[in-house]
């Protein structure tokens, strides 16, 4: 583990929980913990899973590959239902990260016991890994290969620092404060914003891990993102923070780009929270604010909605903010939520960009994935648009104004904002749907897993089960 540097770091958060709130607050989190810790029962078979895995991999595994149980499970912080296991193989570093790769996906292909109902497949991270489904009790296990290390600087993939998570994470946490990670885990999945990677990019389960270490329980985690101020550097090494406005904090802000970071205690140069971005910061912020203001499991749990008849609340919201719901749905392959969901994203942020370029007022844009669907959704203003303006350069910067004027020699007409140049053109498109269907039509703008030939386009009217993806995301993306 690294040490400690010397810096000097501000005093840490001062609660702003009032005792009443507190107790008020206190048979809420007992009720989630309830709900959320597995049981006594859960939590052995998923030891006792994953007690096998391990036994079965050292049956096939070379003496020299260490094999651990990583993750929530190994660390006491998993909850109900969503937790997986996780096993890494660690190979010594004296292989080549391509064999490494190669015989870890070996190794864990040849326990899958197929006669047990249990099956396999391979993810993709940054490197390759399997997910064996225990098909019986609806569990599933992901098998990672890494290389050992004893400390971060000998790190040479991502996912070589888990074993040194388990490490810290294992010293640091009480049993006590293990709960409130769950509780943590179960308040920002309430809220959309719990889970790396693949729909969100939001908290992960080490990053819940780091924060209720570092503030000292769930209330005290409420508390400090009521109160966050942005930029905020926290070091849970030594449980420290930078001061506002310190030069530490100025350079690190600089160095990770970032404006919310939380430093892995076992890699300096890595901040946890990385891919968290800043609309899950600040809905965390306000649902922390809300939890304080009524502390009731109601608010903890925040809105619930359900998705019966996606297809009719979809028509009012229409017809009531006089809006037009351009969907597309897809059929795509079946690979790594994560790269889906990029993808559906930028294909989203196109489709966006050239609306508003083209004249259309977008008021909201979402996407959902179930399965092999998935949806893009465009709420645009109901208009017929019949013109657009172009935005031009600086009348001063003479080639590009020239070339600009020049690109536009059956503009209605040329207008001056300030000094800029705008340019009224005849719309190109009347609607939307002359849009997208333009824009579709050009194989170039078409991202790969996106099967093409299955695509779909509403407009307004849709099958109750697209509905449903659509009403989902529109609840998840206004709701706090
Ligand atoms: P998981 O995503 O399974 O998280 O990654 P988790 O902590 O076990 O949480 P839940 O309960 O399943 O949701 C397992 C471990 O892999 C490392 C972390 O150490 C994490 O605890 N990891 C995972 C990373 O370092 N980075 C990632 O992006 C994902
Ligand atoms: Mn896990």
């Amino acid at each position: 583990m690294a040490k400690a540097k010397g810096k000097p770091v501000a005093a840490r958060h001062v609660s702003i929980v009032s005792p009443s709130t507190r107790k008020k607050l206190e048979p809420v989190l007992k009720t989630v913990l309830r709900d959320v810790k597995p049981s006594e029962k859960e939590m052995e078979q998923m030891t006792f899973y994953s007690n096998q895995l391990i036994l079965r991999l050292l049956q096939v595994a070379p003496k020299d590959v260490e094999i651990i149980s990583a993750g929530s499970v190994a660390r006491g912080t998993q909850i109900r239902g969503t937790s997986d296991i996780d096993i890494f193989l660690l190979f010594p570093k004296t292989q080549s990260e391509d064999a490494m790769e190669k015989k870890g996906i070996e190794l864990a292909k040849k326990v899958v016991a197929k006669h047990k109902n249990e099956s396999f497949m391979i993810k993709y991270a940054e490197h390759p890994y399997v997910r064996l489904i225990f098909n019986d009790v609806g569990l599933n296990a992901d098998i990672v290969p890494a290389f050992k290390i004893a400390n971060a600087s000998e790190r040479i993939t991502a996912v070589d620092r888990t074993q040194l998570h388990n490490e810290f994470i294992n010293k640091a946490l009480t049993a006590r404060q293990r709960d409130d990670v769950r509780i943590l885990k179960a308040f920002l999945k309430a809220h959309n914003i719990y889970g790396a990677g693949a729909e969100f990019d939001a908290f992960s389960g080490y990053l819940c891990e780091l924060l209720v270490h570092h503030y000292g329980s769930f209330i005290d985690v409420v508390s400090a993102f009521a109160t966050l101020k942005l930029p905020k550097v926290i070091l849970p090494l030594n449980r420290g923070e930078h001061k506002q406005g310190s030069e530490e904090l100025k350079n690190m802000v600089k160095k990770f780009n970032k404006d919310f970071i939380v430093i892995d205690p076992t890699d300096p140069d890595r901040n946890v929270a990385a891919v968290v971005s800043k609309e899950a910061v600040a809905r965390l912020s306000v649902a922390a604010r809300l939890l304080l203001g009524e502390p009731s499991i109601k608010v903890f749990y925040g809105p619930r909605y359900s998705e019966v008849y996606s297809e009719r609340k979809i028509t009012h919201l229409r017809d009531a903010l006089h809006l037009n719901v351009y969907t597309l749905a897809f059929k795509m392959r079946d690979i790594a939520p994560d790269i889906l969901w990029q993808q559906l994203r930028r294909l989203k942020g196109k489709l966006e960009y050239s609306m508003k370029k083209e004249g259309f007022h977008v008021v909201l844009s979402l996407e959902n994935i179930s399965g092999t669907t998935g949806v893009i959704a465009l709420l645009i203003s109901d208009a017929y648009v019949g013109h657009f303006l172009a935005e031009g350069p600086s009348a001063f910067m003479n080639e590009s104004a020239g070339r600009f004027l020049a690109a536009h020699p059956k503009a209605l007409g040329i207008f001056f904002k300030e000094d800029r140049i705008l340019a009224l053109e005849e719309a190109r498109y009347n609607t939307p749907k002359e849009l997208i269907t333009d824009l579709l039509s050009n194989d170039g703008e078409f991202p790969s897993y996106l099967k093409k030939k299955n695509m779909r386009l509403f407009m307004n009217n849709m099958p109750e089960d697209i509905a449903k993806l659509v009403y989902s995301a529109f609840i998840r993306k206004t709701t706090i």
